[in-house]
């Protein structure tokens, strides 16, 4: 019988407990993961995946002279898998133009912070040195633009008093391991586009912050 699920390709660098989170909610849902890719042999993920029978690639970015030549084996890797949706899931690697332009509307990522707010690195210690009282995770479409893609889902949470860098990381982790699945869902279901600026669900322009979920 013709396997409807949704392939999707999930890209890693380390410990992979959002990827867990994908394995975890796919059994039940409209997805499938065709392959997980890590640019690290070490990365703790590849084995969350072998152990769900997944398959597993690993791509050394430090064999690469380049980006270019590291980012073009990725999309081979990738057009051979096929997948109709690429996940970030903690990958640390900037991506080419070339391999956003490939694969234009079809990579997501996930990032700790309200997005537009703190791009780029160390999320919850900036959060708490500029004494904000709200934080959370977005999901994205990726575009060229490092962190400033389409933003499709929000989660937030409250900044409490007593809060550390730590503890925010792991309030955070809890959100995006509760709203990823659900986005790559949505995906799947046909119901996410990349526009312009914003993204669509439904054929419906979304504010800038995406959905709340
Ligand atoms: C997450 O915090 C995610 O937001 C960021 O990288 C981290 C990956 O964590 N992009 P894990 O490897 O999924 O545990």
């Amino acid at each position: 019988m013709m396997d409807t699920h949704c392939p999707v390709a999930v890209l890693i660098s380390g410990n992979g407990s959002n990827l867990q989170a994908l394995i975890d909610a796919s059994s039940n849902s409209n997805y499938r993961i065709v392959g997980v890719i890590s640019n690290k042999h070490d990365a703790f993920g590849l084995q969350r995946a072998q152990h769900a029978d997944i398959a597993t690639h690993v791509i050394d970015h430090r064999l690469y002279p380049d980006r270019i030549s590291f980012d073009r084996d990725l999309i081979n890797k990738l057009d051979e898998l096929q997948p109709r949706l690429i996940v970030l899931a903690g990958f640390m690697r900037i991506l080419s133009s070339e391999f956003v332009r490939h694969f234009k509307g079809h990579i997501i990522n996930i990032h700790p912070s309200l997005l537009p707010k703190y791009p780029g690195t160390n999320t919850h210690q900036r959060v708490l040195e500029a004494g904000d009282k709200e934080h959370g995770v977005s999901i994205h479409f990726v575009t060229e633009h490092l962190d400033g893609g389409p933003v499709i889902a929000q989660a937030a949470i409250t900044i409490e008093p007593d809060d550390s860098a730590d503890t925010l990381q792991q309030r955070v982790h809890v959100e995006e391991h509760r709203i990823y699945p659900q986005v790559v869902s949505m995906f799947a279901a046909g119901r996410l586009e990349m526009g312009e600026q914003t993204a669509l669900l439904d054929d419906q322009i979304l504010p800038i912050g995406g959905i709340r979920l």
